[in-house]
């Protein structure tokens, strides 16, 4: 196009406009642009407009074919930078809008495992490559599996009305206390001789289980305590096991669950189901070791309860102590699950607030 027909002020706007027009950020810029450039008084075109008409009779071809053509390149230009910024404005609407008629409709809240069963499962997951498998028994059990059978003495005060949910009118039915009743039921079933003479235990060689599941006792309600809890025992008989078994098996699966900088101790203590006894725990998550509600100021949670199988658990179930020995433990699931995912109150677990129980995801 002949430029240099054109007055200078309008041939230095015409080479920056590419420019400024790939500047306007918004359709005001843009409409302002328009105005000086197109627009029907005092723009750029409407001075050649008037130039055109001033110019002499010789000059008007030349002249008109480059104002029109300059008058074209900017409308088209100036159109097609409109759409563009009409398209961004639509995005923006929508993105900002609460209803984006684009996306598709939420779907109904599923149905999902909820989080202390999710933990469960993950612990059996854990010790499952170890080769523990699971066994069950009833939440309603006898005294002699909840008690008897696990060399606990008559008169021991767990028997108690004051700590154990008894059945009315049905003779030694209570609510088991702990998982270890599991142990007993095991043992019998493995112990037991066959038409050849021969136990499940001497066929397998030895038995490794976990036995998760309800447990009730008369506590009362409070952060870290509730009548209804969770636990997962595990079992291991076979030949020449010891503490140092019990303590690697655990000190890894510790190490799975919090990660591998959990810190664990073991110190000794009392069940009379167990000789040695002892009981674990872990380094308080919550406050990393400087105390808290949850760790009751001391730096470490108790997680569970194991040892080696007393003799006498073995020999109730008529296996031989002086050739089968073994351990177990009995872990609680909602100390875990408060320490896993950080909760400093158990109820949450139980109360099915759905804002709460949706941040479970990381016990999975
Ligand atoms: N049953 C015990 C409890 O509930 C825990 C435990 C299990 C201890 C196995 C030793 C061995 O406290």
């Amino acid at each position: 196009m002949e430029l240099s027909l054109l007055p200078p002020d309008i041939q230095d706007a015409h080479r920056s406009f590419p420019g400024t027009l790939a500047a306007c950020a918004d359709l005001d810029a843009l409409m302002r642009l328009k105005g000086a450039f197109v627009g029907r008084e005092g723009s750029h075109a409407a001075r050649l407009m008037e130039l055109l008409k001033a110019a002499p009779k010789d000059q008007k071809r030349d002249l008109g074919a480059a104002v029109n053509a300059l008058k074209n390149e900017w409308d088209q230009a100036l159109k097609s930078r409109q759409a563009e910024l009409e398209q961004e404005r639509l995005r923006l609407a929508a993105l900002a809008s609460a209803w984006d008629p684009d996306l598709p409709p939420p779907l109904p809240a599923q149905g999902a495992l909820h989080p202390l069963n999710r933990l469960m499962n993950r612990l059996v997951d854990v010790f499952r490559p170890l080769g523990f498998h699971v066994e069950e028994g009833p939440e309603a059990e006898t005294e002699a599996h909840n008690f008897d059978g696990l060399n606990i003495p008559p008169d021991h005060p767990a028997r108690g009305s004051a700590d154990t949910f008894y059945f009315k009118g049905q003779d030694g039915l209570l609510l088991r206390t702990h998982t270890s009743p599991v142990q007993v039921r095991v043992l019998l079933r493995i112990g037991a001789r066959g038409a050849d003479g021969r136990s499940e235990l001497e066929r397998r060689g030895g038995i490794k289980f976990l036995a998760p599941g309800r447990v009730y006792r008369k506590d009362e309600i409070d952060p870290t305590h509730s009548p209804m809890f969770h636990q997962v025992e595990g079992m291991i008989v076979g030949k020449g096991i010891g503490m140092h078994h019990l303590k690697g098996t655990l000190a890894y699966a510790m190490k799975a669950l919090f990660g591998p900088g959990a810190e664990v101790r073991f110190r000794p203590s009392y069940f009379p189901f167990v000789e040695p006894g002892a009981e674990m725990d872990v380094r308080c998550p919550l406050c990393e070791g400087a105390g808290c509600r949850v760790c009751k100021g001391s730096g470490w949670v108790e997680l569970l309860g194991a040892g080696l199988l007393h003799p006498n658990i073995l020999a109730y179930a008529g296996i031989d102590p002086e050739i089968w020995s073994g351990y177990a433990f009995g872990m609680g699931v909602e100390r875990t699950a408060m320490m896993v995912s950080e909760t400093p109150d158990l109820r949450l677990f139980f109360e099915n607030d759905q804002r709460f129980l949706r941040t479970m995801g990381g016990l999975d």
